[in-house]
């Protein structure tokens, strides 16, 4: 399934993000901002059960979260900056790592890092990255939390290329991609167009 998040606040985030002149401070300030917003949408199907308390007020039963324990994933880095702006949302929530460089003459992804928590095959878990592209690093991705025994996956990126997506499902078709914008397609460098750039670069200065 896929979900593309349609909010005025998420439009203009984006394109300050977009814009090339915003600076690593902006940039990375607004892909926290923005993971919140899809996290929002992401998670809207969590579990909740009444649990019985009493306010100052009144005693009742009021809604609290069940069901699966969250996970959060980072494909580093650029994931990262996401998993860390939820966390704020949700601190109970386990983190893991999965790093991975995209090689820049084949386009594929390769994997340097991985931790991820020990249970996460008891967890529903949220995959971050910002860009999904060719979908190459997402779907290595996947295969690792799959491996680890990970049932329920969602993949939380800020801007998506139609390739990435068509990708993600034909090797992943279970896996739910929610988005802040789909954009028209990859330029020969596989760049998201018009897209935002080289996410990791803009979130840590590092060009
Ligand atoms: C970027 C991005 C994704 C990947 C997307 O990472 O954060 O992980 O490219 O491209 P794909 O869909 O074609 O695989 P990058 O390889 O630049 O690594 P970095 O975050 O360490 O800079
Ligand atoms: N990775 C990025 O950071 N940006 C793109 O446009 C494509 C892959």
């Amino acid at each position: 399934m896929l979900t593309v998040v349609e909010h005025p606040l998420i439009k203009h985030k984006l394109s300050l993000m977009r814009d090339e002149r915003t600076g690593v401070k902006e940039f990375r300030e607004l892909a926290g901002e923005l993971s919140l917003l899809l996290a929002y949408e992401a998670m809207r199907d969590l579990e909740t059960v009444p649990v019985q308390f009493s306010t100052p007020v009144q005693s009742g039963e009021f809604p609290m979260l069940s069901g699966k324990k969250l996970a959060l994933v980072a494909i580093l880095r650029a994931g990262l900056v996401m998993t860390e702006a939820i966390t704020d949302l949700i601190p109970a929530a386990k983190v893991g790592h999965i790093g991975m460089y995209r090689d820049p003459e084949t386009l594929q992804p390769v994997a340097y890092y991985s931790k991820l928590p020990e249970d996460i095959g008891s967890r529903r878990v949220f995959l971050t990255d910002p860009m999904l592209a060719t979908g190459g690093s997402a779907v290595a991705a996947i295969d690792k939390l799959k491996e680890m025994g990970a049932e329920r996956i969602t993949l939380m990126c800020i801007l998506a290329a139609p390739e990435g997506i068509a990708v993600i499902r034909q090797a992943h078709p279970d896996v739910e991609i929610v988005t802040a914008a789909v954009d028209e397609c990859l330029n020969d460098h596989g760049y998201i167009v018009p897209g935002l750039g080289d996410a990791g670069d803009r979130i840590y200065g590092t060009k």
